[in-house]
Formats: structure tokens, C-alpha cells, sequence
């Protein structure tokens, strides 16, 4: 078999008409089927329930996604059984078959590219580049997970063990068991994507809860890896209430694994109750998180002022501030503070807010909940800085918020301190570059930063002294690329998972030693 090397999907450069106009094509027969009920899968069997998550457009309110049937305990129960069987036979499927049935699926969306930007464009409020990204990450995910797998069982047959006369010595990597995936309504199909593929390509099954807000486009991809031919079983889609059905899940004692990707509170929840061994359970679960960030920009006298304004306004607004990637903190030395404050209130000022799918720059913040959190922090923002734009709700049928600029914000104010998850950019001085990484390091999180600079020895330094997972410099903080960039952080941002890396399937994979007397 030929197998090209991974490459990343490309962006769709929607400045060019003709891409344009597919997006909006697109865009229109996705909203001609829209408001379909949308069952639950366990196994091969389709679950319509009474009771249903409304999936609607934060962007217009008026618009409904989708009906999506919800999961209570029992049914919970039933898809966990049906995965526990199903790992019976989906763990003895050869890599190379499992990993057929992902090529295919990435080949199908890339097909499809613009139907799967077009379904997040309505239901989590991405412009058209932030879903393209987002669905070109999914792509990335998909094939690279495939050739990880191939590699993997490479590396079974070959890993390098110390010689013993006598003996055959083998390690190999096997799967572990079910897992439960529950992903972030942020990145809605490359999260979701990316955590299911992994554990599944892997030979585990799994229980795919997807997020409230965004279960329409997760189940778009449930239904491709069905067009796809993946056994039944092997990925049961059970939306439904954390509360319920996500605590119910976690404490299992058939649960093998959980993999999670949201907020801090959420993934120390989780954590605690994976913790606990319930009646019958034989192993300790293994859990893999990824949380939170307050992740920011250091920006020294030397560095390119334009370059790291444009980057301090792509990283704090790109989707609203709504990655655990944003930039939400930019810590600027004195000598060049006033100038590159000056320079993000103008770009920020240029942040058009409105509807997605007309692709404006700044569209809605996700649901009611986090408006009235984000809000809330603007208003504790007003008496920890100085307001420089935005700072109030914008106009239009949805959660818009215009995005806002503190300035002057003291190293230990809540907003520098806390994830906000929402259009706030708190701008802080320091007296040197030293100071400023130090206010950077001055985190509960360590996700994502970056280092304005030309100066090569403090290059130097920035690299090996900021504590995050993903460091950059001299570009902003969010855009992590599958392959390029394996993405995950350190401390309360999670358990360093590396999703998009080449350790990251061994998360899903237990090591067997087999030594034969020859
Ligand atoms: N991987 C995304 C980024 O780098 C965040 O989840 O922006």
C-alpha cells in the first residue's frame, strides 16, 4: 500500500468570489434542512426520545438546528453495552483495516468540506475562516490518526528491546477498552473528531457525548463514519446532560478511559469522579483532559509592533475569544506599551460585529450562559482597567458582545487571573522583558503563549523559560496544526495530552510484553 506522508489540509481563501459564493451555496441548502430530530446510535439501532436538546443558532435565535434526542441513564446503560460487546470484536480488526475506514471518512468530508463549515457556521457562530479551520482540522486529524495507528503497529513489530539469548521479546501496543468522549462545543467537529478517531482507530469503542450547544455537526460526523461502513457499536452516540448522563458514564465500572476536553471545572469534576473504583470496576480509568487556558502575548521593545498588535487582536477575538488557545492577556514592556495599545484599540475597533453567515469578523459568544459570564467579567474588567473599546453587548438576535480592550490591568486582577472565554483582551504593563514573562508565568493554566521579539539571546531565554505547553514567537497563540504543532498544556490546562502528536494514540493503548522461550 502507498501512503503519502501527512500533509495539512489548506484554508479556503474566501477573499476570492468564487470560494465565497460556495460557502454561501452551501451555507443555503444547510439551512433548507434544517429542524430534523436527530436519534441517538446505539449500535445499529436509531433512538428517537420525547425528550430532546433544542440545538439553535446563537447568532440568530430564532433559528432552530436541530432536535437532538438525549440520553437518560437507562439508555446510557444500553449504549454501554452495546460498546463493551463491541470491543469484543473491534480489538481484534487489523490497524490497517481500522485505519481504512478513517481514509475513507476524511476523503468523504474533504468532498463535503464546505457542508461541514456551513452546519458550524449556523450552530456554533464560526465565521467562514474559523469553520473552514475547523473542519480542515478535522480532516488533519482523521489522517493523521490513520497513519499513527500504521505506524504504531510498525513499531510492534519492531520496537527495540534488549537482547536476551534464548528469548523472543516483543512489546506491543493493544487497546484498552470503552471510552467516553467528551468534547468542547468550540472546536465542534476537530475536537470531537480528533478525540473520537483516536480512541477508535486505536481498537477501543466509545460513548460519544457530545457537546449541548453543538450536537447537530457531531452527529454529521457520526453519520459519515456510518456511510463509511464502521461497524456499528464501535462509536454510540449518546447526547445528553453531564449532569446525567456524563456523570453516570464516568463513574461506570466499565468505563476503561474518558477523554475530555472543556473547562477546568468541568475536567477536575470529571477527575475526581474517575477517581473513584465503583463495584465491580477492575482498573483504575485512565483520563485524558484538556481544559482551559489564560493564555497570552509578551510583547518586548524590539520586537515588530505591527506584527505582534495584529497578533494580540487575532488571538483575544478569532471566534470570539472562544478557544482555550485565546490570547485573553497581552503583557507589554513600557518602552513600547502606549504604542501597541494604540495599534490593538484601532485593529480591535475594526472588528465588525454581526450574523456568521453574512461572515462577519466578531459574530455571537455561544450561549446565554456564557453571555452573562462574559458580561459579568467585563463589568469586574471596568473596575480593574482602564476601558479602551467595546465593553458592552452589540446589537443583533443572538449573544453578541462587542469585543473589548482593558488596559493598565494589574498583574493579579481577575481578569488577567481567570478564563473569561469570551471577547476580553486585558493589556498589561511591565517595566522589562523579564517582568513580562514573569506576569506571564503568574497562571494556575499553562496552554498556549507567545513571544514578541527580535532579540535573539531573549529569544533564547522566552523559549526555555515561559511554562506552557505551546510556545510560539513572533505569531499569535491560537491556530495549533495537526502534525506541526502538537497541541496541550501544562498544569490546570490538563494532562499534556498531545493531540495531533506522535505520543498521542499510546493514551489509548495499554503496553504488552510477551517474552517466548525459543
Ligand atoms: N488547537 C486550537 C488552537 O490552537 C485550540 O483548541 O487554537
Amino acid at each position: 500500500e502507498n501512503i503519502s506522508p501527512f500533509v495539512n489540509e489548506p484554508f479556503v481563501n474566501f477573499s476570492l468570489e468564487e470560494n465565497k459564493q460556495a460557502m454561501e451555496k452551501a451555507i443555503s441548502i444547510v439551512k433548507s434542512e434544517l429542524g430534523q430530530n436527530i436519534p441517538l446510535h446505539i449500535g445499529e439501532k436509531k433512538v428517537f426520545t420525547e425528550d430532546v436538546i433544542t440545538s439553535i443558532n446563537p447568532g440568530n435565535l430564532d433559528e432552530v438546528i436541530g432536535y437532538v434526542s438525549k440520553a437518560n441513564q437507562a439508555l446510557a446503560e444500553e449504549a454501554m453495552q452495546m460498546a463493551v460487546s463491541t470491543f469484543e470484536t473491534w480489538k481484534r480488526v487489523p490497524a490497517r483495516d481500522r485505519a481504512e475506514y478513517l481514509f475513507k471518512a476524511a476523503a468523504l468530508m474533504r468532498e463535503r468540506k464546505h457542508e461541514f463549515s456551513a452546519l458550524m457556521i449556523l450552530e456554533s457562530g464560526k465565521n467562514y475562516a474559523e469553520a473552514d479551520a475547523d473542519t480542515a482540522e478535522a480532516i488533519d486529524f482523521i489522517e493523521f490518526y490513520a497513519r499513527e495507528i500504521l505506524r504504531l503497529d510498525q513499531i510492534n513489530e519492531t520496537q527495540p528491546l534488549t537482547k536476551v539469548q534464548g528469548e523472543d521479546n516483543r512489546l506491543t501496543y493493544i487497546p484498552i477498552g470503552v471510552g467516553v468522549i467528551i468534547p468542547p462545543w468550540n472546536f465542534p467537529l476537530a475536537i470531537c473528531v480528533g478525540m473520537t478517531t483516536a480512541a477508535v482507530v486505536s481498537g477501543n469503542t466509545v460513548l460519544l457525548k457530545p457537546a449541548s450547544t453543538t450536537p447537530a455537526i457531531a452527529h454529521k460526523f457520526v453519520a459519515l463514519m456510518e456511510e463509511v461502513g464502521l461497524p456499528a457499536g464501535v462509536i454510540n452516540f449518546i447526547p445528553g446532560s453531564g449532569a446525567e448522563v456524563g456523570d453516570y458514564l464516568t463513574s461506570h465500572p466499565k468505563t476503561r478511559f474518558i477523554s475530555f476536553t472543556g473547562s477546568k471545572e468541568v475536567g477536575l469534576h470529571i477527575s475526581k469522579l474517575a477517581a473513584n473504583t465503583s463495584e465491580g470496576q477492575i482498573w483504575i480509568k485512565r483520563l485524558i483532559a484538556e481544559m482551559g487556558g489564560k493564555d497570552g502575548i509578551v510583547v518586548d521593545e524590539t520586537a515588530n509592533l505591527d506584527a505582534a498588535a495584529q497578533s494580540i487582536v487575532a488571538s483575544a477575538f478569532g471566534f470570539q475569544g472562544q478557544k482555550c488557545s485565546a490570547g485573553s492577556r497581552a503583557i507589554i514592556v513600557e518602552a513600547v506599551y502606549d504604542e501597541v495599545v494604540e495599534k490593538v484599540k484601532a485593529l480591535t475597533e475594526k472588528l465588525v460585529v454581526g450574523l456568521p453567515e453574512l461572515n462577519y469578523p466578531a459574530g455571537p459568544v455561544i450561549d446565554k450562559g456564557s453571555y452573562d459570564k462574559i458580561l459579568n467579567y467585563i463589568e469586574i474588567g471596568k473596575g480593574e482597567g482602564t476601558l479602551l473599546t467595546g465593553g458592552s453587548p452589540a446589537e443583533g438576535n443572538g449573544y453578541y458582545i462587542q469585543p473589548t480592550v482593558f488596559a493598565d490591568v494589574k498583574p493579579g486582577a481577575r481578569i488577567m487571573k481567570e478564563e473569561i472565554f469570551g471577547p476580553v483582551l486585558a493589556i498589561c504593563k511591565a517595566s522589562d522583558y523579564k517582568e513580562a514573562i514573569e506576569i506571564y508565568n503568574d497562571t494556575e493554566f499553562g496552554l498556549t503563549g507567545s513571544y514578541f521579539s527580535s532579540d535573539q539571546n531573549r529569544i533564547e531565554e522566552a523559549l526555555e523559560t515561559m511554562h506552557c505547553g505551546n510556545l510560539y514567537i513572533n505569531r499569535k497563540c491560537t491556530g495549533a496544526l495537526v502534525g506541526a504543532h502538537p497541541f496541550g498544556g501544562f498544569n490546570m490546562s490538563g494532562t499534556d495530552s498531545k493531540a495531533g502528536g506522535y505520543d498521542y494514540l499510546l493514551l489509548f493503548t495499554q503496553a504488552k510484553l510477551t517474552s517466548r522461550k525459543l
